[in-house]
């Protein structure tokens, strides 16, 4: 399904060192945090490029041309951030063959209210009671910090198997009669077990942020109408811009970090914001078309859940396999940015009998 067109061009690679490193050098260490488990849920509603042509003045060819989208998932109104989130964290369990974790962590920027939190909504619709349970918001790059916490609960003694659930509800906070945006996003939900496997684990993780540019993605009043009502709002072009430089740069850093070649990489996993962008990204990197992982066509941008989401899916397929090289980026409001190298821990899935 990937979409993504090589030209082979390696760029010059950004200096490593402007953010700062938290690389988790394993050489010597026991195991590393691995992710054992993962599982991705999407609302049956698809929303075609045809019906928001209905909406707004649109064309399926201006969307397809400047994103690459072709569809994305509406919930509706009772599938809210924790429904779903609960669906993705039962699949990834079952994958991880456990039945319980010990700290639950939800990464969202659409809960389903703003308390409880959604980690513990998700808690009671699993009945994991008395595991911790908080959310996290860091929008669309809320999965890669996730993993990253979880490692460190991991690491740090607090907790042994950390369950971390990216779950949106994108369209209950689109505007849909702006067109810029409610083009790109749509709803759906990834969900990882982060716990210590017998191989693999996490190798490297960067995260970042500038408050100085909370005004490229917000939800809010428009800037020139106060009164307007509360909806995403995006400078879409200067988003691209930093985007493209945000996930060209930790994605070479995160390779560094693990000494790892890009070209050895087996699977990158961008962040589904635009697919022009991940092909920007890819370029940048001297990523082939083989080595990113692409559904961004089918889902559009789900904020925190694309990663694990696309994750999920490649899993599902038997595309990944123990002991591939993982890059995961994220660039999202915030700004945030920030990604994780691991080495896959699961063997794929094995076939349904008669599937
Ligand atoms: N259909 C038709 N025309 C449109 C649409 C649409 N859906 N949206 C905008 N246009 C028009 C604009 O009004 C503008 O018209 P004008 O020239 O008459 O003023 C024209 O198209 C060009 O608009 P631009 O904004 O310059 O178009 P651009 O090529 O930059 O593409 C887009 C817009 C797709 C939003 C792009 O900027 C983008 O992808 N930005 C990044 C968005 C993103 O990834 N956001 C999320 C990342 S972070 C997170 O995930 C929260």
């Amino acid at each position: 399904m990937s979409v993504l067109r090589s030209r082979g061009v390696s760029l010059e690679a950004p200096a490593a060192e402007q953010q700062p490193s938290a690389s988790l050098d394993t050489g010597e260490l026991p195991p590393a945090p691995a992710l054992l488990g993962i599982g991705g849920y999407a609302p049956e509603t698809v929303l075609s490029n045809a019906e928001l042509e209905a909406m707004v003045e649109t064309s399926d060819t201006w969307i397809l041309e400047r994103t690459g989208i072709r569809e994305r998932r509406r919930g509706r109104a009772d599938q809210t951030a924790s429904v779903m989130g609960a669906a993705a964290a039962r699949r990834a369990l079952e994958r991880a063959g456990s039945p319980t974790v010990d700290c639950i962590i939800a990464c969202t920027a659409s809960p389903d209210t703003l308390f409880p939190s959604v980690a513990c909504l998700i808690q009671r619709r699993l009945g994991l009671g008395g595991a911790a349970a908080f959310d996290l918001g860091a929008a669309c790059s809320g999965f890669v910090y996730g993993v990253t916490v979880a490692d460190a609960l991991i690491r740090g003694g607090h907790s042994t198997l950390v369950l971390v659930v990216a779950t949106e509800s994108m369209t209950s906070l689109v505007d849909y009669h702006d067109r810029a945006t409610c083009v790109l996003f749509g709803d759906g939900a990834g969900a990882a077990v982060v716990g210590i496997g017998e191989s693999g684990g996490l190798r490297a993780s960067r995260l970042g942020a500038d408050g100085a540019e909370a005004e490229l993605i917000y939800y809010g009043p428009r800037a020139d109408d106060p009164q307007s009502a509360p909806r995403i709002r995006m400078a879409g072009k200067g988003t691209f811009r930093i985007a493209v430089e945000r996930m060209t740069e930790t994605a070479l850093a995160l390779c560094a970090d693990a000494g790892w070649r890009p070209e050895d990489v087996e699977h990158f996993v961008p962040h589904q914001a635009n697919l022009r962008i991940i092909d920007a990204v890819a370029k940048r990197i001297g990523a082939r078309p083989e080595q990113v992982i692409v559904n961004g066509d089918m889902f559009g941008n789900t904020s925190a859940a694309s990663i694990p989401l696309a994750l999920a899916e490649a899993d599902a397929a038997g595309r990944l396999r123990r002991g591939d090289r993982v890059v995961g980026v994220a660039f999202g409001a915030g700004s945030t940015w920030g990604g994780i190298a691991l080495e896959w821990a699961l063997d794929p899935p094995a076939a349904t009998p008669g599937a």
